[in-house]
């Protein structure tokens, strides 16, 4: 696999992306940097000399050789540019600063189904030639509308495309206006018959933080800056079905609103954990409450922000019934 080109990347403000030809938008042939990282290239590739750097995930590793730059990745994956040919696209990257650009969401076509939009790519032009083009033809051949517009910081593709749990936490206040709206955005989940079969505990007590983190099989992150925990509420639920659908329901509603909420924490640029592990008798005694908790929801700044995790190929995760 031959290496191709280096790009902003959307992901890691500052950084970049370098693509291997054959991509086909499947991020095994990609790989990004950060800032430093980036920098760190820049500066060896400047000297003409050899060197190692270490990624932010620990495990990624490059080494710069005169001949051959070796991407050994984590994951077994292993990639690798002449370095002549790199070392030629990387200075001439670094002359100039790169704004990220669009994410575009497609289909099912593309493995992550996140590409970078061309967007200076040509566009069709009204010319003669293609005035005379039938309507359906000048239909099928049409490309994607160009756009001025820039995604806005709230743009829910945006949002699903570059969220990533943390587990380290920055020691900055989270406002209340962001938990308002976090809270907020678990109370807009759609519900079973609308009953709302869920209840939110908001811990603000550092001691029940503390026992929290116990139940959660002691794993410290749950003493975030902010603690929700979601819990079941089936007697909210007044339909008329058994014991076990309306649990069933329950669990969903408060798994839902979970699911609401740590979008809308990554939306104003905050980052979360979601934690599943944990000893419901013990949660239910550190709340005093007999509702069943679905999960917690931990939440602040990230110490660093990271790239979003990969995901198996959409046609494996989707089987179309026909
Ligand atoms: C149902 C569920 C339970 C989880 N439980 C835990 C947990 O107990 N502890 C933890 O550290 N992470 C937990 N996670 C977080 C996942 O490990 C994490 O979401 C996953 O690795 C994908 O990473 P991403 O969220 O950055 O895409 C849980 C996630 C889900 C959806």
């Amino acid at each position: 696999m031959k290496f191709s080109k280096i790009q902003p990347s959307y992901t890691s403000k500052d950084g970049c992306r370098l693509v291997w030809k054959g991509i086909d938008e499947d991020d095994q042939h990609v790989v990004i940097l950060n800032k430093a990282e980036l920098e760190q290239l820049v500066e060896i590739m400047k000297e003409n000399s050899s060197g190692k750097i270490d990624l932010e995930d620990q495990v990624s590793t490059i080494f710069i050789n005169s001949d051959v730059t070796q991407f050994n990745l984590k994951n077994n994956r292993y990639l690798e540019a002449k370095t002549t040919e790199l070392q030629k696209q990387v200075l001439e990257y670094a002359k100039i600063p790169h704004q990220p650009q669009y994410v575009f969401i497609s289909t099912k076509e593309f493995y992550p189904s996140i590409t970078i939009r061309k967007d200076d790519a040509p566009q069709e032009t009204s010319d003669k030639k293609s005035k005379q083009q039938s309507l359906l033809q000048a239909i099928l051949s049409s490309g994607p509308q160009k756009t001025k517009k820039e995604p806005s910081e709230s743009d829910l593709f945006r949002i699903f495309s570059t969220r990533r749990s943390t587990r380290r936490f920055d020691k900055t206040k989270v406002e209340d206006w962001m938990v308002d709206k976090i809270l907020a955005a678990a109370d807009t989940a759609p519900t079973a018959g609308n009953f709302q079969g869920f209840k939110v505990f908001y811990i603000k007590n550092k001691k029940t933080k503390e026992a929290l983190v116990e139940a959660a099989n002691n794993q410290p992150y749950v003493n975030a800056p902010v603690v929700l925990v979601f819990c079941m509420d089936p007697l909210r639920v007044k339909m008329d079905f058994s014991p076990e659908i309306l649990d069933k329901f329950s669990l969903q509603d408060a798994t839902l609103a979970a699911a609401y909420s740590q979008l809308a924490a990554s939306g104003i640029g905050l980052s979360s954990i979601w934690i599943g592990m944990i000893d419901e008798e013990k949660v239910k005694s550190i709340l005093g409450t007999d509702l069943r908790p679905s999960s917690i929801l931990c939440i602040g700044y990230p110490e660093k922000r990271k790239p979003p995790k990969s995901r198996r190929k959409l046609k494996e995760l989707i089987q179309v019934v026909e």
